[in-house]
Parts: structure tokens; sequence; C-alpha cells
């Protein structure tokens, strides 16, 4: 039902949306509630990044007793939420140098960035990116020239130069691009937008060496497949293949707009400089006390082990409706990141998944992405089960 909510929107947003006729008014834990009051079991999570759910109180009385105390000032000056979250990232990410961002397409935008800034002080000449194909890094131009789907880019182009983009987990293509003017290699660990597609352990083992063997720095955008969500706190970890830069976003903050990008001390040390880079909000205290908090959270409440625990059932849910139902023909994925292909239309499938009370979304390839929140537990997947039986009949 359009309200008056929804006209207004409609009237004064410039239309880059493809919004649901629902007014979201509140939410806790695994649900959403309209302003009509109706009841939705979230298993899109805002696009994987209420990793801890909605109205979680410890969160919310951190942010709200920042926002008491400071919640803005400038990097030009030090404050104490920003050192202790930056420690903590760096703590559980095991990188070493840390920038805050405002979202993960910015996180991005600075990886790239740092990769030929680190180039540029070595002397060598190189400032070429390859990306993958099916990639999806963010609307900015940097972040938008290294996506490898080629709506987003066309009607903007001409991109950044310099990007060449290989087929995701084929060596071969990757070994056929590279150049003494290869800076970066840039790659999702698990793909989102471009449809769940999970990296090989030999995809990532040789994307490795094929860096460490030519001077070229791998980039790991964990900003939808991070914190958590593969099961292990970042994806990379699960593969025992270290980037030499990675970003991250969502599911950092839990909502509160965060991202970051980091790198060992190795790249550090030739990388960005003072007044290189800069973001006027990037790490202000309001940001850092949500990621501290959601930080300490995960670790005291071990959401990453829950994850691999609940993971388990989702994927055999998930292997039932495609044994049951002739329109579903594969599961894909890993974690509490997951999707199923679907034969029939996914934007009449996700509108009766509303009607249902069930929020989902949808990825390329014809596939429903399931990334709820990472505090799901058993009797919801059998939630979603039932409504997706219904929605997909
Ligand atoms: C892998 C990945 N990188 C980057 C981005 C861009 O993040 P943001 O929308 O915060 O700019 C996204 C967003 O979906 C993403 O999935």
């Amino acid at each position: 039902m359009v309200n008056s909510k929804i006209q207004a929107a409609e009237e004064n947003l410039i239309h880059v949306y493809n919004r649901f006729p629902i007014a979201l008014d509140h939410g806790e834990g695994m649900y959403l509630y309209d302003t009509e009051g109706k009841e939705y079991l979230d298993f899109a999570a805002g696009f994987a990044v209420t990793g801890l759910g909605y109205d979680c109180r410890e969160l919310n009385d951190a942010l709200k007793a920042q926002i008491d105390r400071l919640y803005h000032t400038s990097n030009l000056y030090y404050h104490e939420s920003c050192g202790e979250a930056a420690r903590e990232l760096n703590r559980v990410s095991r990188m070493d140098r840390v920038f805050f961002t405002n979202s993960g397409g910015e996180a991005n935008e600075g990886a790239l960035k740092a990769a030929r800034r680190y180039a540029y002080t070595r002397k060598t000449g190189r400032y070429e990116f390859i990306a993958m194909e099916n990639s999806f890094h963010g609307r900015t131009f940097g972040a938008l020239s290294v996506t490898g789907h080629t709506p987003y880019r066309e009607p903007f182009e001409p991109l950044v130069p310099g990007v060449k983009f290989a087929k995701f987990n084929d060596l071969d293509s990757v070994r056929a691009l590279v150049n003494d003017r290869t800076c970066a290699i840039i790659l999702e660990p698990l793909q989102g937008e471009g449809g769940i597609n999970l990296a090989t352990q030999d995809f990532m083992e040789g994307i490795r060496r094929i860096c460490d063997e030519n001077d070229i720095l791998m980039i790991c955008d964990e900003v939808q497949c991070g914190m958590g969500r593969t099961g292990s706190m970042f994806a990379w970890q699960g593969y025992g293949v270290k980037p030499d830069i990675m970003t991250m976003a969502k599911a950092i903050g839990n909502g509160i707009p965060v991202g970051a990008f980091a790198m060992t001390e190795k790249v550090a040390k030739y990388s960005l400089q003072p007044g290189d880079h800069g973001a006027t909000y990037g790490g202000n205290p309001l940001a850092c006390t949500a990621v501290k908090k959601v930080l300490e959270i995960f670790e005291r409440d071990r959401i990453v082990d829950h994850v691999n625990q609940v993971a388990p059932y989702l994927s055999a849910k998930l292997d039932e409706l495609v044994k049951e139902l002739d329109c579903v023909t594969e599961r894909k994925g890993k974690g509490l990141m997951q999707g199923i292909v679907v034969t029939k239309p996914l934007a009449e499938v996700n509108r009766r998944a509303i009607e249902e009370g069930l929020l989902i979304i949808q990825a390329q390839g014809n596939v429903l992405r399931f990334v709820p929140p990472l505090i799901v537990e058993e009797k919801h997947i059998d939630e979603m089960t039932e409504k997706m039986k219904r929605a997909l009949r």
C-alpha cells in the first residue's frame, strides 16, 4: 500500500532505487516492522550489514553515550575511540594499518589509491589493475572502474584507465593479463552482487603466488563477505591466503556508515603519505564507537562460532528447496552468505516473499541471496524456508 511517506519519497528523491512499496519503521532482533505494523523476517540484513540484527541495546547505548559526548572532530586531532577501533580492527583483520572511510565504495577507492601510491614511491612504473568479471566494488569512479559488470559501467564511461578483467576462478585468464605494468589484483573472495560466486582454494592461492612472483599487490574486498559471514572473521582467513590490502564496510558498524581499508606494514611503508588521502567524516567518534562495540560483541558472543554452527542448517534447508521445487536449480555460497538459482522472474518472487513477510535480495544470474543477520537461529531458517516455498510456488 502506498502511504503518504512512500509518496513523499517518490516525489522528492532521485529515482535510482527500485524500492518495494513498504515503509519500514523499526526493528527487533531478526525482524523489521513497517509503519502499518506488519512484521518481516529479515534475510537481507540491509545488504549484509546488520550482522547483530536490530535494536541491539548495548550498541544503541554506546552510540547514544558517544553522541552526548562528541560525534565529530576532524582528522586533525586524535580521539580515543578512533585509536581503539583501529587497534581492534587491525587485530581481527591481521592487518597493520587502517584508514576509516564512510562506505565500502570509498574503502575500495582508498585501496586502489594506496596500491598506486605504493608503486609510485617505489618507482616501479606499475599502474594497471586486474579485476574480476562479475565483481562489484561500488559506485564511485574508481570502484566502478574495477567492477566487472557492464550495465553498471557503460553509462559512465570513460572510467579510470588501466583496468583489465579476468575470469573469476580462472588463473590462466589472470596470468594472461599480468605484465610489468600490473600494480594490483583486486577480488572478492565470495562475490555477492555477481551472483554468490565463491573463489576456489586454488584460485586464492594462485592469485597470491602470481602477486608474490611479480611484485603485485593483492587486494581483497571484504565489504560484503567479511565480518564473520563466511565462517571466519574475514573470508580470506578461511583460505589462509593473506592479502596485502583489504577493504571492509557494511557489518563493521552494524549500519552506522563506516568502512575501512587496511594494509600490511610492508605496503604502508611505501604507500599513502600525509596529504595523499583523507575524509572529513572518516573515522569520526560515532563511527569508531560503533566499530569498537560491534567487535567487542562479536568476540564476547562468539558470533563467528555461531555462524559455523547455524550455517549447515541453512545449507540443508536451501538444498531442500532445490530438491522440492523445479524452479530452484542450485544452491551457492558459504556460511551465512548463500544463494539459490531460480528460473522464475526474481522481482515477482521477491514481491511474493514480501507479502509473506520475508525480506530477501536478488543478485546477478537469477540468484536469490540469503544474507541474514548473523544472530539467525534454526527457528528463523525454518520460518524463512516455509515462506520461501510459498513465494516460489
Ligand atoms: C563487495 C562490495 N564492495 C563494495 C561495495 C560498495 O559498498 P557501499 O555501498 O558501502 O559503497 C559493496 C556493496 O554492496 C559490495 O558488496
